[in-house]
């Protein structure tokens, strides 16, 4: 990643002091690209995750906000075709099942979904969001549409990617709630612009975690003015400890709730609450809930 140290001592004066370490910091891992990118990873790969590292160091160094860095950091993966098209290959693979929609860890999709339900309860009724129709966006398979949604909306629609993960929704997990999803849209959210003016929840669970920054802003902006009067988003996902973490394998990266928290200002939307999801084992990274209008 190209951060520009003189950029960043124009902006503040008092960064000068750490331009040295700066400097050694980068030097320290010029000479280990070569090597590393005879490994499995490509060399964009690395050198992103070579910037999250240096994003995080600044962080801890001077305690720079990572949000200073994050359109810096968007900008590269955005000329990245590849952070995509590892994620298509990577669900191309996953079974349509719950398993598969939890990674290792299937048997927290119970505490999962009963903290999103509660959660939920929270902004829907009477003078709040509306019963009448949610979206799923990033559904795979319709966990959270079965678990969360179908029991409090009359009409739910998906989104997802994956052709197999729907028509698996639509033919076997749903049962005969699938009579009750109006619509499942196949796209990438990045591509998808989702009808005007429709839904009362749009519930985004794990998946802004597989778009870029710039993209994700852009997704949320499109969501806001697809909400209905009192309408509600609520993103639930992995947010990092600190700065962004990239994942190579499904090339999803967890944000700090911070950097969340900027992304979605800056699309113009109100945080109404957060909060974290409680009952998940310590290796897990943390998962935080966010509700906004
Ligand atoms: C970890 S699964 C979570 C599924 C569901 N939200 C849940 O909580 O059970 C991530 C889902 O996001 C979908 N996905 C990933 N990147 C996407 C993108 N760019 N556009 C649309 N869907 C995407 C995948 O196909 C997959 O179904």
């Amino acid at each position: 990643m190209e951060i520009t140290l003189e950029d960043e001592n124009n902006n503040s004066s008092g960064n000068f002091e750490f331009k040295a370490a700066h400097q050694a910091f980068r030097d320290r891992w010029k000479g280990t690209d070569d090597t590393m990118c005879r490994h499995s990873m490509s060399f964009h790969l690395h050198h992103k995750l070579q910037s999250d590292f240096f994003a995080s160091y600044l962080y801890l160094l001077e305690k720079i906000p990572l949000v200073k860095l994050f359109p810096v950091t968007c900008e590269f993966i955005k000329g990245e075709k590849q952070f995509y098209y590892r994620a298509q290959k990577f669900y191309e693979d996953v079974p349509a099942s719950e398993e598969g929609m939890m990674g290792d860890f299937v048997e927290i999709s119970n505490v999962d979904l009963e903290s999103s339900r509660q959660f939920l309860k929270r902004f829907v009724g009477p003078g709040k969001a509306g019963t009448h129709r949610a979206l799923d966006c990033g559904s795979g398979i319709g966990r959270v549409s079965k678990g969360v949604l179908l029991p409090v909306f009359e009409k739910v629609e998906m989104a997802d990617m994956m052709e197999h993960f729907l028509l698996h929704a639509h033919e076997e997990y749903l049962g005969d709630d699938a009579d009750r999803i109006e619509t499942y849209y196949c796209y990438n959210l990045q591509e998808f612009t989702p009808p005007r003016n429709k839904y009362d929840v749009i519930w985004m669970q794990w998946v802004a975690c597989h778009l870029t920054d710039k993209d994700l802003l852009n997704f949320l902006i499109r969501c806001k003015k697809s909400l209905r009067p009192n309408g509600v988003l609520i993103i639930k996902d992995n947010m990092a400890r600190q700065g962004c973490k990239l994942d190579p394998i499904d090339s999803s990266i967890s944000r700090h709730l911070d950097i969340m928290k900027v992304i979605v200002s800056k699309a113009g939307l109100e945080i109404l609450a957060v909060e974290r999801q409680e009952g998940f084992p310590e290796v897990i990274m943390p998962v935080w809930m966010m509700a906004m209008k």
